[in-house]
């Protein structure tokens, strides 16, 4: 009996490896600060929650359309007119469990073996997962601590072949903080077009960004009908346990799209798709309130960091991580990582988000100013 040989080819996300060794060590007695996990500790709002809970007690409880159900689609559409400004149609709208199914499903539908897909490293680690899992080759756009991060995108170019099929981009981005602006954007937008190319855009954090406003690679010309929009609930909601993720979808991938979700999930559950409109249509004042508290845990955890000697902290323009280069400490990230844990800070080993985050350490900052401030002591002691 043995496995199938692609699945030697699937990665995996270490936050959860993590979270099981701090938990493990709980249960022996260690305080630990989790700075591991990337989810907003708030609860999800009460209005959001009343909508899905009265949307249970009306019988909304069977199977949807597989794309979702069509009001949802509406006010999404709606919702991406409202935070990018774009014309979208409730028949590109497609929900999935989670923002993460996206991912798959576009690997699935657009990558043949041997296709090259450019890919943020560090990035999501979920990115190269799927592109090696599909037979695709992944061509890293490697972000640099040295450059804050910034695409180069005369290096971009360079990388480019014949093959090139995809390329993902997420801003802001997760684990390095930095964001790309129109400039950016327009010039990707330029060589996406020159090479015929297709764009995932992983959105899922453009609520939280710390200066400037979101903008969509898709608002550029021509650019829509070869982009997909990858957003949710998660992050912006603090929905991370509800499993909504919705995709922008052009027609020529839709019907593949839609197709996918029939084969895998059916359709995302019903009532926790009917809770869209009930955050979409309520007051937004607690993801503001969110997001405001973040920029302050975002001041509070840079500062520390860079306070401390052989950390250098680069100031992140949106989502809730840090990715500072820990370099100068002599030691190794993975070192690092592994001997914080049992003095009681949970991180995450740079060069789990890819090769080029070795050197570095990701810090999420979804925890109390307090319990910031307790980690930040923790890593003086522990660097000495
Ligand atoms: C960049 C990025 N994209 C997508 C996701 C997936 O989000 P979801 O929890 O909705 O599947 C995450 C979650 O951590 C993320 O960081």
């Amino acid at each position: 009996m043995e496995v199938a040989t692609r699945m030697s080819r699937l990665g995996t996300e270490s936050a959860f490896e993590v979270l099981a060794k701090a938990k493990e060590l709980e249960r022996n007695g260690v305080d630990i600060v989790h700075l591991e996990i990337g989810e907003p500790d708030f609860d999800t709002p009460r209005h959001i929650r009343d909508t899905a809970i009265n949307a249970i007690n009306d019988g909304e409880t069977h199977y949807t359309p597989s794309a979702g159900i069509f009001e949802v689609r509406s006010r999404i559409a709606k919702y991406i007119s409202e935070t990018r400004g774009l014309d979208v149609s409730p028949d590109n709208i497609v929900i999935t469990s989670g923002a993460k199914p996206i991912i798959f499903h576009t690997m699935l539908a657009l990558v043949n073996p041997g296709d090259e897909v450019l890919y943020p490293n560090p990035g999501f680690p979920i990115y190269e997962s799927m592109i090696n899992f599909v037979g695709g080759k992944p061509v890293p756009i490697k972000l640099d601590v040295k450059k804050d991060f910034k695409i180069d995108i005369k290096e971009i170019q360079n990388s480019i072949s014949d093959k090139t099929k995809l390329l993902v981009i997420n801003s802001p981005n997760n684990p390095c903080g930095s964001v790309l602006y129109k400039e950016d954007l327009e010039n990707l937008s330029k060589l996406v077009l020159d090479n015929d190319l297709i764009v995932l855009s992983d959105e899922v954090y453009n609520r939280f960004l710390y200066q400037g406003e979101h903008v969509s690679i898709a608002t550029f010309p021509n650019m829509m009908e070869r982009t997909i929009i990858l957003d949710g609930m998660s992050k912006t909601y603090a929905m991370t346990g509800w499993r909504l993720g919705f995709a922008v979808v052009p027609d020529l991938f839709l019907e593949g799209f839609v197709r996918l979700n029939t084969n895998n999930i059916s359709c995302a559950a019903s009532f926790s798709q009917l809770s869209i409109i009930g955050a979409f249509d309520g007051p937004d004042q607690e993801t503001n309130k969110m997001i405001e508290e973040f920029r302050q845990r975002k001041e509070l955890i840079v500062s520390g960091l860079n306070s401390i000697k052989g950390i250098n902290c680069p100031d992140p323009q949106g989502a809730f991580y840090v990715f500072p280069s820990i370099r100068d400490t002599g030691m190794k990230s993975s070192d690092f990582v592994d001997q914080l844990l049992p003095r009681g800070v949970a991180c995450l080993d740079g060069e789990s988000f890819g090769f080029f985050g070795e050197g570095c350490v990701r810090f999420s900052f979804a925890n109390t100013k307090q319990n910031i401030e307790k980690a930040i002591k923790r890593i003086r002691d522990f660097i000495g």
